[in-house]
């Protein structure tokens, strides 16, 4: 076991920016030259009060050369902290902001009140605190949190300013599934970034990172246990979408995806998460040698621009040393089991009641086209301002709401305040990993996609929800709407 605690606690700054992120190619054994990093683990916050306060900080990404400065909430280098929620608790939260610049937080996925939502109007100036409450009505699955400042969502959540949040509930509770966070249940949170020679992000790109991020840890190994181990991974991307898998194709499990428990876990080889998504999934870990290696990874598709897992070449300015390369996320360092480690998966989560495209009285439609002047995109070729309210949907309606894209880009899209059930794809069919409670989804070059949803609970005649593409450069540059829900 010593030697085991020894291979796992190695942790070695020893990237160099002009190599690009990880070496490791393929199967489960470590061969390469790679060295890694212990995955960081970012620290929970638990309870119904909750303190976050964002301020500059700083991260040591490379062993040679500056601190890269950073966003960060609570003191953390960068990314954090992971908040902890009970669904049925009424919960205030305390945001601090101590940055000279204006920022807002949004909770990502949550069914609550327009003016608690923390999009672009809730705006926190330097120096204050903004305390929203609301009792948390979200079924358990994996949330978050970040910036949501119109032109700066960008430029903060690159910084790293975001967390995710774990909701509870009585259901997910009674099964047995693993629960230990940081020890069988991992959060794993996937971005890139570019660094310039100086250490620094290079926050004019606005596309590609070079560099796999995850929980801001590059080269990313973990040190996991001999059993089945739960990942919640969130999409924290500027464009790039994911299409993850093992090094050796072993079947791994989606048990919820953004807004809930499936039904049952959906077995999968390959799981495509867009830039906003999350995925719980369950990996069996038990028939691994301790010592051994697993690699998991985003796959190369080879698809064209716009597409998961494709990305533009790596020549010209959109350029970036991960693009149309199969690269590792994360390399598992296989330990032995702990007491009380789950060795088999329910065969059955929940029983969820989904709307149908029938279930609709009303629809939305809504087309990605270019914007005004020059801009490159836009919803129905009106660039966001705060004014306009682009849709009024009258309290209780249920919606079906089709994405029509004759853009140039694929996008993420994502709908405030509602969870929604996707009820068509154009270009095929809906995924597993698709089948359950949804708030954001990739939308293909091309394509049109419906989805259906009830607007309840929440009717406020003034203060708007949105709705945009989750590219952060996108939404800073105009491809978001807003949308009121009226008693
Ligand atoms: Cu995750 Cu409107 O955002
Ligand atoms: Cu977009």
């Amino acid at each position: 076991l010593f030697a085991i605690v020894l291979l796992g606690a190695v942790i070695i700054y020893s990237c160099n920016k002009s190599s690009g992120g990880s070496g490791s190619t393929g199967g489960t054994t470590n061969t390469t030259s790679t060295t890694y990093n212990a995955l960081y683990i970012p620290p929970t916050l638990t309870g119904t009060s909750f303190n976050i306060s964002l301020a500059k900080s700083s991260k040591q990404f490379f062993a040679t050369g500056a601190d890269t400065p950073t966003y960060s909430y609570n003191g953390l280098p960068f990314w954090g902290p992971t908040l902890i929620f009970n669904k049925g608790d009424n919960i205030t939260l305390n945001v601090t902001n101590n940055l000279t610049d204006t920022t807002t937080v949004h909770w990502h996925g949550f069914h609550i009140p327009p003016i608690m939502d923390g999009g672009p109007h809730q705006k926190i100036a330097p120096g204050t605190t903004w305390s929203p409450h609301f009792v948390v009505m979200n079924s358990a699955s994996t949330y978050w949190f970040h910036p949501h400042l119109h032109e700066k969502t960008y430029q903060q959540l690159t910084m790293g300013a975001g967390g995710l949040i774990i909701v509870r509930d009585p259901i997910e509770t009674a099964l047995n599934l693993p629960r230990n966070y940081g020890v069988d249940d991992i959060p794993l949170v996937l971005t890139s970034r570019r660094f310039n020679a100086d250490n620094s992000f290079n926050t004019n790109v606005n596309d590609y990172g070079d560099y796999l991020l995850a929980n801001g840890t590059l080269n990313p190994q973990a040190t996991l246990p001999k059993q089945f181990v739960r990942f919640r991974i969130l999409n924290a991307e500027i464009e790039r979408a994911y299409n993850l898998g093992f090094g050796d194709n072993r079947t791994f499990y989606v048990i919820s995806n953004d807004g809930g428990l499936l039904d049952a876990p959906a077995p999968v080889t390959r799981l495509v998460l867009g830039v906003g998504e999350r995925a719980e999934v369950l990996v069996d870990l038990s028939n691994d040698a301790v010592g051994s290696n697993v690699s998991f990874k985003s796959y190369n598709s080879g698809q064209t621009f716009g597409f998961p897992g494709g990305e533009p070449s790596t020549s010209g300015a959109l350029g970036s040393l991960l693009n149309n390369t199969t690269f590792e996320v994360l390399n598992i360092n296989v330990a032995a089991a702990t007491s009380g480690a789950v060795t088999a998966i329910p065969t059955k989560l929940t029983t969820n009641t989904y709307l149908a495209a029938s279930d609709a009285t009303s629809t939305i439609v809504t087309n990605i086209t270019a914007g005004q002047g020059s801009s490159e995109f836009a919803f129905d070729n009106n660039n966001y301002n705060y004014i306009t309210i682009n849709h009024t949907i009258p309290l209780n309606t249920v919606v079906k709401w089709t994405f029509v894209n004759s853009n140039v880009f694929g996008h993420s899209i994502h709908i405030h305040d509602i969870q929604f059930k996707i009820v068509s794809r154009s270009s095929g069919t809906i995924q597993p990993y698709e089948q359950g409670w949804k708030d954001s989804f990739f939308l293909h070059l091309g394509e049109t996609v419906s989805v259906v949803a009830k607007f309840n609970d929440f009717a406020d005649g003034t203060n708007p929800y949105m709705y945009h593409c989750h590219f952060p450069n996108h939404e800073d540059a105009g491809l978001m709407g807003q949308f009121l829900v009226t008693p």
